[in-house]
């Protein structure tokens, strides 16, 4: 399988309290439009990841609402949801219309506006993603849920808390390197460790940021790529895959089986193995993520992501570069967004633009996951 990508923009990921939600979308559209050297009338549809802007904004309907604000009605606009999970998989519905022959070139886009409440409140809305019944209700919040893998992960294998800090201390490193990212902040092991506690085992530097923030990307089809650039950066590989939303449901918490599932597809369909992978956007909404989805790739075996980690295998320059945008971790995570935000990052990385972070790769990957694993989408790249 192949869909070019000719097009990426993204917003600073933060706090914006002076850009509205379509404000942020229209301006990585924008940019993504210009990049990709197009006209609008050459869009023909929209797929929009977004997790609940019902919630957050008050504003549902927002897949039209978009079309209408980037000046692209009457083309149809899909606004796509799974959770944290919600920009991969609009980025997937992309790829499929491209694949499919319906369409020759969409838009895929990602918004999230998460900071005009209070953290309470925000707290509750992504606790929605948990399953209601058996997690939210009993009064448990995302920190708590990464929490308890964690501790599991500490307990079966031996990681170590200074490991679980050494994923926050690489990605707030590598985010100093992108004008993008919500925190240009170096920190220490001592940092994260003496930072406060947010759910025993983890700090407040060990989650990621409540964010505002939009990405778009250019998708098309092969044929139609050639009229608008000679060396695009192809879609290869793509699979998602769906795990029990309930960790108790689950069959081992420190196994993220769906991230299994789906990388197995993208690896068959792109015909790559976890060893071609040179660099990976992994959704480290807390540390143990990061570590998670190492393991679960493939990249090192089961139980082995916090050593990984220590001996600087995933920094730029070692085995595979995790996270070279700073990760969800320090370049922000406005929830619908970040799917497509990590694939702008590995855009730029194949492209060899992403100054001053660049880690010469020619195959990358992208990894997002809906809330504590029940979702899980992976892409792979190519240079080309
Ligand atoms: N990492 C680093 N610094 C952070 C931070 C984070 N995750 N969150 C907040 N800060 C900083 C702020 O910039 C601020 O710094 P300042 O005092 O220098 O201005 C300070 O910490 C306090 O910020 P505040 O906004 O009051 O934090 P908060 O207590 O409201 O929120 C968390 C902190 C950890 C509770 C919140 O970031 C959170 O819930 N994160 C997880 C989000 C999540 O679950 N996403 C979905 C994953 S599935």
């Amino acid at each position: 399988m192949r869909v070019a990508v000719i097009g990426v923009g993204l917003t600073k990921f933060g706090e914006h309290w002076d850009k509205s939600f379509t404000d942020l979308f229209v301006e990585a559209g924008v940019r993504a439009i210009e990049d990709a050297g197009i006209d609008g009338k050459d869009i023909e549809a929209m797929f929009i990841g977004n997790m609940s802007g019902g919630r957050f904004i008050d504003q549902e309907h927002i897949s039209c609402l978009i079309a209408d604000r980037a000046g692209l009605s009457p083309i149809p606009s899909t606004r796509v949801e799974a959770a944290c999970a919600s920009g991969g998989l609009a980025l997937r519905q992309g790829v499929m219309s491209i694949l499919s022959g319906f369409h020759d070139v969409v838009v895929v886009g990602g918004v999230e506006k998460m900071t005009d409440i209070a953290t309470e409140r925000t707290t509750q809305i992504l606790a929605t993603a948990s399953d209601q019944e058996w997690e939210a209700f009993l009064g448990v919040t995302f920190p708590s849920l990464y929490a308890m893998i964690a501790r599991r992960h500490m307990h079966e294998f031996g990681t170590t808390r200074e490991q679980l800090a050494l994923v926050s201390v690489k990605n707030h490193r590598n985010a100093m390197k992108n004008p993008y990212a919500q925190f240009h902040r170096e920190i220490t092991v001592e940092d994260v460790l003496n930072s406060p506690l947010v759910a025993d085992p983890l700090r407040l530097l060990d989650c990621s940021p409540i964010s505002d923030g939009a990405a778009c990307l250019i998708l098309a089809s092969e044929d139609k790529a050639k009229e608008f650039t000679d060396s695009p950066v192809w879609i290869i590989g793509s699979g998602q895959a769906s795990s029990t939303i309930a960790l108790h449901d689950r069959k081992n918490i420190v196994v993220q089986e769906a991230t299994i599932h789906a990388s197995r597809e993208a690896y068959k369909r792109a015909k790559k193995e976890p060893k071609d992978i040179e660099v990976a956007e992994v959704h480290d909404a807390f540390t143990i993520g990061e570590i998670l989805a190492i393991e679960a790739l493939g990249f090192f075996k089961i139980g082995e992501g916090g050593r990984a980690t220590e001996e600087g295998l995933t920094e730029i320059g070692g085995k595979v570069a995790v996270n070279p945008s700073g990760g969800l971790k320090a370049k922000g995570h406005p929830v619908g967004a970040t799917g497509v935000a990590q694939a702008v990052e590995i855009v730029l990385q194949l492209r060899g633009e992403a100054h001053g972070r660049n880690t010469n790769a020619d195959v990358g990957l992208t990894h997002n996951v809906g809330g504590s694993g029940g979702t899980s989408v992976v892409h792979i790249f190519e240079k080309g």
